[in-house]
């Protein structure tokens, strides 16, 4: 985020907050929104992925009470929220505030104690993007109340908590990887996260030196059904993974331990539809190794084919694509001075995520979306976007 535009949201915030509570905040935290640039539907089979957190985050203004309640006002929705530690539900009539009741309500689960607290938030995350704008809200909340109460959490305990806040309290079924990079981001760097042990290493993506950009688009396809379909997967690799021990004959806990070779052996004992969402979840693995290894090595034609071959796969073996975003991957592609171009996130719409010199960027902004509303009829969002820090104070 550039500084005069985090000037002015800080600023707008510590005028609402006075304006709702009277005086001025005692801290300010931010979580990020983020971006995926390979490993797609690999978090929940205990797979590799390799985000980047955005500079587009929710922010959170917040002074400890006497009390035990939380009373929060969401700059974005102008509604006010206000409940007991005590006696923590669901609400129906304010959705936004369940990424704070959730979060709260997990940590008092795992036998953390905090006091009430007053706040304002603000996000700039893009919503319903597919660029993790509810990971981001839990991430704050999470981050908020261990500073203001000096829990202590780890990274990897917000992480968790986070997840398990919308696991569990909103009920989306997600993996790991949303919270995690949102947690644990660092400027100018993707992370490799093996979400089988929750190993991690940040990746130097020296994009200023090497003159990229990292652009996010959005296809003006809002993703419906979503959840429905992000389930349907979820099963079908398990049922993958059921079907595999069977033949195999022995234990195999998730769709990590096959390697290609042992799946195409496998082939006739599975439905073939469950043996092509396999086949995408352990191609995506390797594509995810192999990533990495090209950015270390600075080979950024390599990464431009793992890119578009991530995307080959969604679209035929795991089917998340829709004809739009196809269409703007390949306009996208196939623009002068572009590395490379995929869907990004959990698909069925939302957002395409690509690498491009820093240079073409005015040129693509200009020209692209124009061929691409001729195309399809919609209208398509251009993000120029650096990768962040995890959560902090600001
Ligand atoms: C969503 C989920 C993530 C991940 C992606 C697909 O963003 O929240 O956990 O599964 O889809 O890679």
């Amino acid at each position: 985020m550039s500084a005069s535009l985090q000037d002015n949201r800080l600023t707008a915030l510590h005028e609402r907050f006075a304006k709702e509570f009277g005086g001025a905040p005692q801290i300010v935290v931010r979580a990020p929104g983020r971006v995926n640039l390979i490993g797609e539907h690999t978090d929940y089979n205990d797979g590799l992925v390799f985000p980047v957190a955005i500079d587009r985050d929710i922010i959170i203004a917040a002074r400890a009470t006497d009390d035990n309640f939380i009373e929060i006002y969401s700059e974005d929705y102008q509604q006010k929220d206000r409940f007991s530690i005590a006696d923590i539900i669901k609400t129906e009539e304010k959705p936004w505030s369940n990424y704070v009741r959730g979060t709260a309500a997990v940590l008092l689960k795992h036998g953390y104690k905090f006091g009430g607290f007053q706040a304002v938030s603000t996000g700039n995350v893009p919503q319903g993007a597919g660029l993790s704008s509810s990971a981001a809200y839990e991430v704050a909340v999470c981050y908020l109340i261990s500073t203001l109460s000096n829990l202590s959490l780890t990274k990897k305990q917000t992480a968790l908590f986070a997840q398990e806040a919308e696991n569990n309290f909103v009920g989306v079924n997600c993996g790991i990887m949303d919270q995690f990079i949102s947690a644990f981001g660092e400027p100018d760097s993707g992370l490799l996260i093996d979400c089988r042990t929750l190993d991690y290493k940040s990746i130097p993506l020296n994009l200023k030196g090497r003159e990229l950009a990292l652009v996010i688009v959005h296809s003006g396809v809002q993703r419906g059904l979503v959840d429905s379909k992000y389930n349907e997967r979820r099963s079908q690799c398990a049922e993958g993974v059921q079907l595999l021990a069977k033949h195999l004959k022995r234990e195999v806990k998730s769709l990590r331990e096959i390697e290609e070779l042992e799946l195409d052996e496998c082939a006739m004992a599975l439905p073939e539809i469950i043996f092509r969402r396999c086949r995408h979840v352990i191609t995506e693995n390797a594509r995810v190794s192999a990533t990495v290894e090209a950015f270390e090595t600075g080979d950024l034609a390599r990464v431009g084919k793992l890119l578009e071959a991530s995307h080959q796969s969604l679209r035929q073996d795991f089917e998340v694509s829709c004809e739009p975003v196809d269409i703007l991957v390949d306009l996208t592609a196939n623009y002068p001075g572009v590395t490379g171009a995929r869907m990004t996130g959990g698909g069925f719409g939302g957002c395409i995520v690509a690498l491009m010199e820093k240079a073409a960027v005015p040129g693509y902004t200009a020209s692209v979306p124009v061929e691409y509303l001729k195309q399809t009829g919609l209208t398509a969002t251009v993000y120029d976007c650096q990768a962040a820090a995890g959560a902090s104070t600001v």
